[in-house]
């Protein structure tokens, strides 16, 4: 069906360029998506447990070495190659207030200032933790439109970072702005998540990198400008999970926090950065992956709804130049996302999907969960406890995690309740 949908558009289109009157070059993400199960081509998966000599893991020394054979291809292939942080971190305090939610909570702000090269780059950290606990467990997550959308008085500031319009977040011109203030309150639920007893850290993901093509110009690229990039370079999903790492450098002085206990989280393309920060980062003790769907949890070889041409094409600087070789070529991956998943291993690694959230693939993310079970079970471990898709509103928890809930894409309260549950599996 869709393909023939395909073929009817290109012939209209090729009808229109014939007669002057449409000139677009025909791109990939001009038709329309795949969301038919019969559509999906038979494809076989690449063994996150056979080196790339063909011999089979048998070890959890062997996997070590696997580990970093998957680990290169992703960062060569896919993500890109993050450098080595020699720069200085400091940390300037905004504001403690002790006395949040009625003397239940503590509530921080951080500047952190990320200094290299005559350079400095802040991000704002927003921190909220328990009072009732010593050593408390915490998450850590970027969020979309400023930590202001995560508060409702004005001792949070609206960042004066790049940030995407939207009219509902208060954000025009590329500006964040008052009207945002307190508009993703449900979406980081503060008060829930401190009643549980665990801290909560965000910032805006727009102070690491600018979700714009710019050349590589600015955010953390811009702190590395002697860096001469290549097809493998880093691109902006990696310049955030690197980003996450920066703020753990910072965590760990932290005197509250139980640092063995973070658990790093993201919502869709922050979803794939949580991901990627996970896999270069083991000091993230567990990986949440909410919605993230193409270049993240979802498998790529199924081209059910956004593939990795379409991805590449509307978002250019995400990825590292090298990923566009597999447009419209997915069959030639030497990887797919379920061993991004198997990285974690034997780390904990919660996948979540929305039923309704076709374009992200909610199957083909339950689907990467059971192709990196057997590398848990090489730990004795209970990876995907499942191997069908489960009901809706079901979660599955063993050492990796999975839910596809009602609605569509978005990061709800019953997504947050399942991620608790599970930190409180596993911490
Ligand atoms: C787009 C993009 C997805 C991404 C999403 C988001 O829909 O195609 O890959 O996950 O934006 O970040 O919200």
């Amino acid at each position: 069906m869709y393909q023939r949908i395909a073929l009817m558009r290109n012939f209209c289109i090729s009808l229109l360029v014939g007669s002057g009157i449409f000139f677009q070059p025909i791109q990939a993400q001009d038709f329309e998506p795949n969301y038919e199960e019969g559509l999906v081509p038979s494809y076989s998966l690449p063994d996150p447990l056979l080196f790339a000599n063909g011999d089979t893991v048998t070890s959890l020394e062997e996997w070590n070495s696997r580990r970093q054979e998957i680990f290169k291809i992703f960062e060569k292939e896919v993500y890109g190659k993050s450098p080595e942080w020699d720069g200085e971190l400091e940390a300037e305090v905004l504001f403690v207030n002790p006395d949040f939610m009625d003397g239940k909570a503590t509530r921080k702000g951080i500047r952190l200032h990320l200094k290299r090269n005559g350079q400095d780059l802040p991000l704002d950290l927003l921190i909220f933790y328990p009072n009732t606990r010593k050593s408390v467990p915490a998450f850590l997550g970027l969020n979309f439109y400023g930590n202001h959308t995560l508060a409702t008085d004005s001792q949070v500031v609206v960042p004066t970072a790049w940030i995407r319009n939207n009219e509902t977040m208060g954000s025009s011109d590329n500006k964040a702005s008052e009207a945002g203030r307190g508009k993703r309150i449900s979406n980081w639920p503060y008060e829930k998540i401190v009643a549980r007893g665990y801290g909560l850290v965000s910032l805006y993901y727009g102070e690491l990198d600018p979700d714009f093509d710019d050349g590589f110009q600015n955010g953390v690229h811009g702190l590395f400008p002697e860096e001469s990039r290549d097809a493998a370079s880093w691109g902006s999903v990696a310049g955030w999970a690197w980003g996450l790492s920066r703020v753990m450098d910072y965590l760990e002085t932290e005197s509250w926090l139980n640092s063995e206990k973070v658990a790093v989280l993201g919502h869709s393309r922050l979803g794939k950065a949580a991901l990627w920060a996970g896999a270069m980062d083991d000091r993230f003790a567990l990986v949440i992956s909410n919605n993230s769907g193409c270049g993240g949890a979802a498998l790529s070889r199924r081209q059910y709804g956004e593939t990795v041409a379409r991805i590449n094409r509307s978002f250019p600087h995400w990825f590292a130049e090298n990923f566009n070789q597999y447009n419209e070529r997915e069959m030639e991956l030497p990887i797919d996302q379920h061993q991004l998943l198997a990285l974690m291993a034997p780390r904990p690694v919660y996948v979540a999907s929305g039923v309704e959230d076709r374009w992200a693939d909610p199957k083909g993310e339950f689907l990467s969960c059971v192709a990196a079970s057997p590398v848990y079970r090489l730990f004795d471990l209970e990876g995907m406890p499942v191997s069908s898709p489960p009901a809706v509103n079901h979660p599955e928890m063993g050492h990796i995690g999975y839910h596809v809930r009602s609605g569509g894409h978005g990061l709800l309260e019953y997504d947050w309740m399942q991620y608790l549950d599970f930190a409180d599996l596993h911490f």
